[in-house]
């Protein structure tokens, strides 16, 4: 009999479901919230609303964009955490009434080991062990991967995540929030001539808040010479804003080889769709000799999909959980 698993993913501002059967993903629903643009970043409030309003017809998407009916399900995943506690609850009480509606068993799933899953949706899958940069809004993360549910964080953020500091710098110039996707689209047209400083931070570790002052600093200081200074050199600015971001990341990356000897190296997280952290990741690994995989722009951003193989991959090895489940806003992988 085939194994069929609903998934949910609502622990930011995506409202996402998926259907996998036996390990092939058939459907990948996600409703973005577009209101929180006009914010300048995720209100909590209204995106739990947002999700109560989406979670349904998305959820009914998936079942029909895959041919199916809910009385195929063998089991519901979802994301427990970490992520906004509001979004979180929305998808892990529509997951555990559907549930108990239908009788069948139910896998939570965290939503950092399911970015790091997102690679075993596509081929070339990675083979264990190998080493993801989990790079996304609200985490930035060195992962030693050493079987599908057996991870260890070598190195984290201590202060902002990569796409904060995309997103932050973003608000600084006046773009909309995301502004990562901004900023990679408008970096392709400028060049990086400019110096931002690249933090000492020990080991594996990485911090971002250093660079958003030193970008507010040069821009304030730009600024009273030239008024129109943003303006004028947006796209160079974006250009190296970015390229800091990219260096830091790689230089890490770099690190986390050498000190572990792993050559199986591999980005995931929304900030894994950036074109130049794509290209920086092809072009060093060609010169360091490292296998490199990169999810399909789709599983990079939060999706169900992420969610599914990860629950699938816990169903095998029977993991449930009980109706006495409650989500986490912090949820250590
Ligand atoms: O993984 P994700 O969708 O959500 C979280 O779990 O946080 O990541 C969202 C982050 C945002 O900060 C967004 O600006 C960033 O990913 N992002 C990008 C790009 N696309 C999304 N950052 C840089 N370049 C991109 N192309
Ligand atoms: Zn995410």
């Amino acid at each position: 009999m085939s194994v069929v698993i609903l998934a949910i993913e609502s622990s930011c501002d995506d409202t996402s479901a998926s259907i996998l059967v036996d390990g092939k993903i058939l459907s990948n629903c996600v409703a973005t919230q577009d209101m929180h643009k006009k914010y300048g970043g995720v209100v909590p409030e209204v995106a739990s609303r947002a999700h109560q309003v989406n979670i349904v017809p998305v959820v009914d998407t998936a079942i029909q964009q895959a041919g199916l009916s809910r009385k195929d399900l063998s089991a519901i995943a979802f994301t427990r955490g970490p992520g906004l506690l509001g979004s979180l609850l929305v998808g892990v009480s529509f997951a555990k009434a559907l549930a108990l509606s239908l009788k069948i068993p139910m896998v939570e799933v965290n939503h950092m080991q399911a970015h790091v899953l997102a690679h075993f949706i596509d081929e070339p899958k990675p083979s264990f062990p190998f080493l993801c940069l989990t790079v996304s809004g609200g985490h930035t993360q060195i992962v030693l991967i050493k079987d599908y549910l057996e991870m260890e964080v070598l190195g984290q953020t201590i202060d902002d995540a990569a796409g904060e500091a995309f997103d932050k710098t973003g608000k600084l110039l006046g773009l909309e929030y995301p502004a990562g996707p901004i900023i990679d689209r408008l970096a392709r047209l400028g060049t990086p001539k400019y110096d931002f400083p690249e933090p000492k931070i020990k080991e594996l570790d990485f911090s971002f808040s250093g660079l958003k002052t030193s970008i507010l600093y040069f821009l304030k200081k730009q600024l009273k010479q030239d008024p129109n200074f943003i303006e004028d050199n947006l796209n160079d600015i974006c250009a190296s804003v970015q390229n800091r971001i990219v260096s830091i990341l790689m230089g890490k990356l770099k690190k986390a080889s050498d000190q572990t000897g792993i050559k199986e190296i591999a980005i995931a997280g929304g900030v894994s769709a950036n074109s130049a952290l794509r290209n920086a990741l092809k072009s060093d690994g060609e010169r360091h000799g490292w296998n490199t995989y990169i999810p399909q722009f789709q599983y990079c951003t939060d999706n169900a999909a992420m969610i599914a193989i990860t629950g699938y991959h816990k169903f095998l090895k029977g993991e449930f959980v009980g109706q006495e489940i409650t989500p986490m806003a912090r949820y250590a992988m």
